[in-house]
């Protein structure tokens, strides 16, 4: 290798034309999966506070928002539910006519084309906020699968196309394969939520969803955030499982699980950009602190860049305006 002054790296900087043919990662909005809130209801949009610009949406509202991301070049939407009530055991989650199934039948009759995923978990619609059933102030783990397996059975008999279990119970891939391929859904995808680790930046989607434990906290289920071995260990064992894609989660300060994982796996990576790191970002912009546009630009294109192949964000619907889909 030679060097300066013979190699100047500049030379292919010099202007736009030439950063375009050497750039290395392109971003576009074919990578962006965009999160959607749903609850029961007729024209509800309720801005969520602390996710500025992200609202709870009725059916009718998701199905809007579904088709102006769709216009603009987005091909699939992830939907979490805002129940009516909640009980011990989150039985809402299972409703076939709750609002998460409800918006699936909607998109899937209106935008046959759209991705619909669906957030499996029960945390929205458990009373004391932890995403299984309780025993004892702890999470029981298998007694919990059957209503992971319940509740993805019936996003599926509504016709979504991925369901992604959240919840980091231990066999939830496996119990949610078995009970999909025993009701003849074998052709639904399981996303599974493999490496998410016990995060403060899930803050603001806490609040958004009332999922904020009433007791303890996540962190005998969810991933400790000091260990990328572990992570690696989940992603494996998730496939093994029958996973059909993986996810890391959160996205900014885990680009290193995500680029082990591109590096270790074939599979589909996909990484999760969640509710804290956009508020950060919002909240900066909004002061003038930051510019909004390149910051969020910069994000998703180091994102991709560590080796996701696709990204769930709050800022999908921004991002491709700008990239001018
Ligand atoms: C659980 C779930 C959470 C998120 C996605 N699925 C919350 C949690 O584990 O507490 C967080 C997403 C975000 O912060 O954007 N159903």
């Amino acid at each position: 290798m030679t060097s300066f002054p013979t190699t100047r790296l500049r030379r292919l900087r010099r202007h736009s034309g030439l950063r375009d043919l050497v750039r290395e990662t392109r971003l576009s909005a074919d990578r962006f999966v965009a999160p959607i809130f749903v609850r029961r209801g007729r024209s509800i949009r309720e801005e969520i506070a602390s996710l500025p610009g992200v609202f709870r949406l009725s059916p009718d509202g998701a199905l809007a928002e579904a088709r102006s991301l769709r216009d603009l070049g987005v091909p699939a939407v992830i939907l979490f539910g805002i129940p009516d009530s909640k009980d011990e055991i989150g039985s809402e989650a299972w409703e076939d006519d709750a609002a998460v199934q409800e918006t699936v039948r909607r998109l899937k009759d209106e935008l046959p084309d759209l991705v619909v995923v669906t957030d499996v978990c029960l945390d929205e619609y458990t009373s004391h906020g932890h995403c299984g059933i309780v025993r004892d102030g702890e999470v029981d783990n298998d007694a919990t699968l059957p209503l992971l397996a319940r509740t993805a059975l019936s996003h599926a008999r509504a016709g979504a196309d991925v369901v992604a279990p959240s919840d980091m119970m231990d066999g939830r891939v496996a119990a949610i394969r078995r009970a999909l391929d025993g009701d003849g859904f074998e052709g639904v995808a399981i996303l599974s939520y493999a490496a998410k680790t016990s995060s403060a930046f899930y803050g603001p989607f806490r609040e958004a969803a009332g999922s904020e434990p009433k007791f303890g906290d996540r962190r005998g289920y969810q991933m400790d955030p000091a260990n990328r071995r572990e992570a690696m260990r989940e992603i494996a064992l998730d496939l093994a499982e029958g996973a059909d894609a993986v996810m890391v989660k959160p996205a900014l300060a885990y680009l290193d699980v995500v680029r082990e994982a591109r590096v270790r796996f074939d599979a589909p990576i996909a990484a999760y950009n969640v509710s804290g790191e956009y508020a950060m970002v919002k909240a900066a912009a909004s002061r003038g602190w930051i510019d909004e546009r390149r910051c969020v630009l910069e994000i998703l294109t180091s994102i991709v860049r560590a080796g996701a192949d696709f990204v769930l964000t709050y800022h999908a619907k921004d991002a491709a305006q700008w990239l001018g889909k």
